[in-house]
């Protein structure tokens, strides 16, 4: 099997992670995999933002957990920190629009490339709360990193060395057909 295949049908999420920072090579080959991701026309709406800000980043958990409230799935999630897992990268993409297939392919390659660097992800849509239209906490982060308020948050990656190995989570393979 290829090298291709082999890296996807191995990925998979990853919710610990070594507190040691990728490299910047890996960063570099991450954000070439963003750049390189296809956009319908070549329109390339996604803005993206690698944060790598330790501090920034516990802060933004906490805005988080202060806008979500504590008796909600993610408090019960606390320890587990479900805004970015305690990995050392946090990929946040944006776009002017609503272009969620867009950032979905994007969010894939990165993912991917991670994957054949030995690097562990989790895609995280749950932070999205924190950039809601209008809301105070989360344009606090967008200008932080030089985000338009008004651009919409499509998609955020959790990337770090894995620090756990879980169990292949199942999939239902008679929702895939052909059709000849
Ligand atoms: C669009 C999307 C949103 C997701 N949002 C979250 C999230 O907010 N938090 C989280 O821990 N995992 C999130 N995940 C990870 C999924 O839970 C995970 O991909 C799924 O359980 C399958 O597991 P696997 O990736 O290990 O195959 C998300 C995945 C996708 C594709």
């Amino acid at each position: 099997m290829n090298e291709v295949m082999k890296t996807i049908l191995k990925r998979q999420t990853i919710r610990e992670y070594k507190p040691e920072q990728i490299t910047d090579e890996q960063l570099d080959a991450l954000m070439q995999a963003a750049l390189r991701a296809p956009s319908g026309r070549n329109g390339q709406p996604c803005h993206v933002r690698f944060v790598q800000n330790a501090e920034m980043l516990k802060e933004m958990n906490v805005d988080f957990k202060e806008l979500v409230g504590y008796d909600t799935p993610a408090y019960t999630r606390w320890d587990t920190n479900p805004v970015y897992h305690n990995a050392p990268t946090f990929i946040v993409l944006f776009a002017e629009g609503e272009s969620y297939m867009d950032g979905g392919i994007m969010c894939e390659n990165i993912c991917i490339a991670a994957e054949g660097m030995g690097l562990g992800t989790c895609i995280i849509a749950s932070v999205g709360a924190l950039f809601a239209d209008g809301n105070e906490q989360g344009n606090k982060w967008k200008r932080a990193w030089d985000i338009p308020e008004e651009y919409k948050f499509l998609i955020a990656i959790a990337v770090g060395y894995p620090d756990e190995k879980p169990e292949m989570k199942p999939r239902f393979e008679d929702r895939i057909k052909v059709i000849k």
